[in-house]
């Protein structure tokens, strides 16, 4: 037994957290954050944790290293501060996509992060749609990887569309869009993408399924530049597909990413806030749903002991 149930923000993440906590029905914990004139973080935990069990939100989102580094300094104070139980939640998992030695003489990034954070002190981790769901195998610690799929249904029902196809944009996503695409209770359809070097140039290389007079959604973990989507949708667009709209949990949108997406003429992004983003800074194409009822219930089922296996990205 635990002496409360406390969840903290690091800066990152402060309004998903504050709307997570509010859904928990909690004040967000206090914390100090700031930054000596010599670039160190200082981070202080203005309350009492001990025996408690906590739970710190910080996504990864650009400065990433900073944001990565302010998380690890706040699960040391946790720990220091004797925290019973200490949970990272980290929405977006920094250096996803670095998950796989593919070139020579390259870091295990992803893994590295999941050193760090179990090193730090964290006893669990919470994180949503990763990139590849090996990387859960990084830990040692238990990780719940939860989905986005039931928010990105539920929308997309209001939309009632008639004839849907889900569509991967590449075999990596396959298994995971095939997922999507049978909750949704729509066929697959899948291209083979190929990336120029590590550029934001790709190039789609094979096309499998029938798209014509019907509509595309383009199932994806992250927009990064937009390139992926964009070459996606050029050719969603050649093989007749009445509209094409992007489910996207991650969405980074670095760049010119919004301009790249306007120019190919997706009809709509539906995104969420994992990666925080002004509603009001983004444009009218892009919808952004909320994954703090997600946490919420996340949250609260790990606190009690309650399964969390409903939540799962498998
Ligand atoms: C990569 O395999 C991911 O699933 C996404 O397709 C990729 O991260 C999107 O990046 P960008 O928007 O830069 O093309």
């Amino acid at each position: 037994m635990y002496a409360a149930r406390k969840v903290f923000a690091g800066k990152a993440s402060q309004g998903l957290a504050e709307a997570t906590a509010l859904h928990l029905g909690q004040p967000l914990g206090k914390a100090d954050i700031m930054k000596f004139k010599n670039d160190n973080k200082f981070v202080q935990i203005l309350e009492s944790v001990r025996s408690c069990d906590v739970f710190v939100v910080q996504t990864s989102c650009p400065p990433v290293d900073e944001n990565l580094m302010e998380l690890l300094l706040m699960i040391d104070a946790l720990k220091r501060a004797s925290a019973g139980r200490i949970t990272a939640v980290m929405p977006y998992y920094p250096y996803v996509r670095s998950d796989k030695k593919d070139q020579p003489r390259i870091p295990l990034s992803a893994r590295l992060v999941a050193d760090l954070v179990t090193t730090a002190g964290a006893d669990r981790v919470i994180t949503i749609e990763l990139h590849a769901a090996q990387i859960g195998g990084f830990f040692s610690i238990p990780l719940d990887h939860l989905t986005t799929k039931s928010l990105f249904k539920e929308y997309l029902q209001s939309k009632h569309l008639t004839d849907p196809v889900v569509v991967a944009t590449d075999a990596g996503g396959a298994k995971n869009a095939l997922k999507f695409a049978r909750s949704v209770g729509a066929p697959l359809a899948i291209m083979e993408k190929h990336r120029l070097g590590n550029t934001d140039k790709v190039e789609v290389t094979a096309f499998i399924g029938d798209v014509r007079g019907r509509q595309a959604i383009i199932y994806e973990d992250e927009i990064s530049s937009g390139g992926t989507v964009a070459g996606a949708v050029e050719v969603l667009k050649a093989q007749g597909a009445a509209e094409v709209y992007v489910c996207a949990t991650h969405g980074i949108f670095c760049g010119n990413a919004f301009e790249t997406l306007a120019k190919c003429g997706v009809h709509e992004v539906i995104t969420t806030d994992t990666v925080p983003h002004d509603p009001k800074s983004l444009p009218a194409f892009v919808t952004q749903l909320s994954v703090a009822p997600l946490l919420a219930d996340a949250i609260s089922r790990v606190h009690s002991g309650v399964s969390v296996s409903d939540l799962f990205s498998y």
